[in-house]
């Protein structure tokens, strides 16, 4: 069986997912302004079949997008973690990390935080050379969490995203980049918590 790797941050857990996340996860992909930078908001089906699709990845992997949970209140509050993104482009296959928090958790450094703990898995317990992260290109709210998190930009990796049409207004794509070098070097990460990360990863049976 493999067995999913819980990780805990100073005030959150990245977790299994549950059936009860399943409402809340719904509600939170209906949001306009959550989805605001995706082509459309997601109905209670197209929602479950996300969940489905995250969970058979964490079932198999033991990695991926966790359910992030505050810990003091225990309230589900989207996803946080590792991917692999599904279409090619120049840079890919690669490894993602990506985020989705509902709109009462925004501004608190959940995001930043849960993805610091994201990628100290990737980098030290799976031992990957880089991980990237991409959005369209309006999407500065989720660029800042790649900039807090030390990844960088380089124009030259800008793409349109091949599932969306090119005059689509969210085809063109920013890419950033962060390698395992350069995540272990001393950085100048503002607004990054001091110890996000529990050096012992937690393992438990997938539910
Ligand atoms: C992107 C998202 C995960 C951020 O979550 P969060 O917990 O609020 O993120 P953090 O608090 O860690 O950091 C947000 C940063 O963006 C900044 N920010 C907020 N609005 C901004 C804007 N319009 N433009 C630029 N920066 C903005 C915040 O000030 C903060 O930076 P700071 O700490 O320097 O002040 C959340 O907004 C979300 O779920 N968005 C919808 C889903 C999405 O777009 N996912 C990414 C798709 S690739």
């Amino acid at each position: 069986m493999t067995h999913l790797t819980e990780l805990h941050t100073l005030r959150l857990r990245l977790r299994a997912w549950r059936p009860e996340d399943r409402e809340s996860f719904a509600t939170l992909n209906a949001d306009p302004t959550v989805m605001e930078h995706f082509p459309e908001p997601l109905s209670h089906s197209q929602s479950d079949l996300l969940a489905d699709r995250i969970e058979e990845h964490l079932q198999k992997e033991g990695w991926g997008l966790w359910a992030v949970e505050v810990a003091r209140t225990q309230a589900f509050a989207g996803f946080v973690g590792l991917n692999r993104p599904a279409f090619q482009a120049r840079f890919t296959p690669a490894v993602e990390v990506g985020w989705r928090l509902p709109r009462q958790y925004w501004g608190n450094g959940y995001a930043t935080e849960a993805a610091e703990a994201a990628l100290a898995y990737g980098f030290q317990s799976r031992g990957l050379a880089e991980i990237v992260s991409f959005t369209s290109t309006g999407n500065l709210r989720s660029q800042r969490v790649m900039e807090k998190l030390g990844m960088r930009r380089n124009p030259e990796d800008d793409f349109d995203h091949p599932g969306l049409p090119r005059d689509h207004r969210l085809c063109r794509h920013v890419l950033y980049r962060l390698t395992r070098s350069d995540w272990t070097a001393p950085r100048d990460r503002e607004g990054a918590p001091a110890a996000p990360f529990s050096p012992e990863p937690r393992e438990g049976p997938t539910p």
